[in-house]
């Protein structure tokens, strides 16, 4: 049985221009187990696939299950096997951050949690804080408190809305050392984030939403296999000639092209020189996910759909 499964999901908002496609037929599983990850642009339908996933938006058509039980159906049931951490910063501001964990642990009928809640604050960097009230926090430690919030009952299937946006360097890196403790304990990981290093290195498969659909579902390793395999960086001050300037990402100084062979390295080199052109720092290195993301949302692309 899978730990989620998506079946033809659909859901449609009412807009000034008729209606708003945000998901459009989604259908894969997540497997016990899987550490999964689920990207896409901003405004592809990830947030609105994991509030459908979480009981808290209703598709307009499809079934969506956690291990078995039917998000609508068996409501309670389904969300028991969740720990959702959501996009939005919500909270209640009257409480401390043990006691906003305390009520949590009683929404879901856990009782003498006090070890795990303990075990949860230092994990996450939040024991000096564990008497501070919420509305003290900044808005990294806010964050830090909706992720030990959505794991106070263990919960087999933990599903991560961008939690690492807004937060420091070195909390991102016990977050995913304390959420891939879990994972290798058995915890089922769904995860969005717009880190794409971080889905990288964590994920071992992943699904690309654009404009509501899937159009990549792969091993991460086999997306990265089948990108073009070589990066050809540079930097430099002057225009890139126009016949591959539309192939280039640039970032300020710095030009990336995607180079599918040696042949096209040179090809590249060669109307640099061409055009006269003065280039810096040139390396070639191997393509990573960022690459294969901004290609797979490139209008050429051809779906890649595996299991
Ligand atoms: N309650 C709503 N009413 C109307 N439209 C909505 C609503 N929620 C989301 N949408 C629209 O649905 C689409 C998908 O939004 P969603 O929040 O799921 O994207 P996302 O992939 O999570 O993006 P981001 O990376 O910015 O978080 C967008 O076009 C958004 O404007
Ligand atoms: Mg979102």
């Amino acid at each position: 049985m899978p730990a989620i499964s998506f079946q033809s999901v659909s859901k449609t908002f009412p807009s000034a221009r008729g209606k708003l496609t945000a998901l459009d037929h989604v259908t894969f599983d997540i497997e016990e187990g899987e550490f999964f990850g689920l990207l896409g642009p901003n405004g592809a339908g990830k947030t609105t696939l994991i509030s459908i996933l979480a009981g808290l938006a209703r598709a307009t058509s499809g079934r969506v299950s956690v291990r078995g039980h039917d998000v609508q159906a068996e409501y309670a049931n389904a969300r028991r096997q969740l720990g959702v951490v959501p996009q939005e910063l919500v909270f209640d501001p009257f409480f401390t951050v043990r006691e906003a964990l305390r009520i949590q642990s009683g929404y879901f009928g856990v009782r003498n949690n006090e070890a795990w809640i303990t075990e949860l604050l230092e994990s996450l960097g939040l024991a000096d804080k564990s008497h501070a009230n919420m509305r003290q926090l900044s808005g990294g430690m806010k964050r830090r408190v909706l992720v030990a919030q959505a794991l106070v009952h263990k919960p087999p299937v933990i599903v991560l809305d961008e939690p690492t946006a807004g937060v420091d360097v070195e909390l991102r890196q016990t977050l995913w050392q304390f959420i891939a403790r879990l994972n290798r304990q058995g915890h089922t990981v769904l995860l969005t984030t717009h880190y794409l290093e971080e889905a990288e290195a964590l994920c071992n498969r992943i699904a690309m939403l654009k404009t509501g659909r899937v159009v990549a579902l792969e091993r991460t390793s086999d997306l990265l296999k089948a990108a073009s395999s070589n990066v050809l960086r540079f930097k430099m001050d002057s225009q890139l000639p126009a016949e591959f300037a539309h192939k280039a990402r640039v970032t300020g100084r710095i030009v990336q092209l995607p180079a599918h062979d040696a042949h096209e390295i040179e090809d590249y080199l060669a109307a640099i020189r061409r055009a006269g052109l003065r280039v810096e720092d040139v390396e070639i290195r191997k393509a990573d996910l960022e690459d294969v993301f901004l290609d797979v949302m490139s209008a050429k692309y051809q779906q890649r759909v595996a299991v």
